[in-house]
């Protein structure tokens, strides 16, 4: 049988810098993958570590990464023609199915918009939606991540996006992303399903106002970035009472997620 540690070489095809730390690595699929599931990327001798799928097409696997210790580090001196290491794809993921004849409501906060952007692309424009609306947040300007799809997102009026705080050359929302929540469109409540991606904080505010503004739990979808070492179920890094994350998430509907939440 074969041994589901071993991982397997993909190949580097090109780096794109998002930001002063984070950086999407474009890798040679090799695998059928959906949005929100993540691969458990490592280099021998280094580490391992879980990063989401941020887009895929044709050939090619796009991964955002902020470079923040051991891995991402080493990971961040390699460049077109270098291989990763890579498990996977594990996790979930988000269904479209789920999705499809809804007034679709994404918000995203800071790096959590790289589990989604997939979701968001898919969605655009595509009639298997009545309508989708984004809400973008970063720390900072200089945080934004995906510039120019971002832009054309906005400049479209598909998404608001705001920043914590900015310069004064900053011609923008600023504020937290919570403070944005009135600008949905809920005329058709009961049409409306969310998905919220962040930090842990940014999901319990936002999740928080939503279920005020009577958004029924079940139409409400969150991504849960636990501390996961196997992918496999089999460490229990992961696991929160009987729930591994990694099998069973990462991505839940709020009404299981907020039993989940620390
Ligand atoms: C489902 C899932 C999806 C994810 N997707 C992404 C993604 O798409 N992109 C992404 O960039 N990240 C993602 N992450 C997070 C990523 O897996 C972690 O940031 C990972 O730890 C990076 O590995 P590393 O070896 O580079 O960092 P590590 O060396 O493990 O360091 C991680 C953090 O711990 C701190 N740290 C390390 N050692 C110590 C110490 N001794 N004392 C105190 N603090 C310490 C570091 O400063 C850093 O902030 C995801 C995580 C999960 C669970
Ligand atoms: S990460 Fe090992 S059991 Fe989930």
């Amino acid at each position: 049988m074969k041994n589901p540690f071993l991982p397997h070489k993909m190949e580097i095809l090109d780096v794109i810098p998002e930001t002063e730390i984070d950086s999407t690595f474009v890798l040679a699929l090799d695998k059928p993958v959906k949005p929100g599931q993540f691969l458990e990327l490592s280099l021998p001798g280094v580490g391992e570590a879980p990063i989401s799928v941020s887009d895929f097409d044709e050939g090619r696997l796009f991964v955002t990464i902020r470079k923040v210790g051991r891995l991402t580090d080493a990971i961040f001196t390699l460049g077109p023609g270098d291989f990763l290491f890579a498990r996977g794809p594990y996790g979930n993921g988000f269904d479209y199915q789920d999705f499809w004849g809804s007034d679709l409501k994404v918000i995203a906060g800071g790096t959590g918009l790289a589990p989604v952007k997939k979701v968001i692309k898919n969605f655009i424009d595509s009639d298997k939606v009545s309508s989708l609306q984004v809400l973008l947040g970063f720390k900072t300007p200089e945080d934004i991540l995906y510039r120019e799809e971002v832009r054309a997102w906005v400049d479209s009026g598909v998404a608001t996006l705001t920043v914590d705080k900015a310069g004064s050359d900053w011609g923008g929302n600023t504020g937290l992303i919570t403070g944005y929540l009135k600008g949905l469109d809920l005329s058709r409540l009961d049409k409306c399903k969310f998905i919220v991606v962040g930090p842990p904080v940014m999901i319990k505010f936002v999740t928080l106002e939503l279920l005020l503004l009577k958004v029924p739990e079940d139409n409400i979808w969150v991504s849960l970035e636990r501390k996961m070492s196997c992918g496999l179920g089999k460490c229990g890094h992961c696991k929160i009472d009987e729930t591994y994350v990694c099998l069973e998430g990462p991505v839940f509907r709020f009404q299981r997620a907020r039993r989940l939440l620390d």
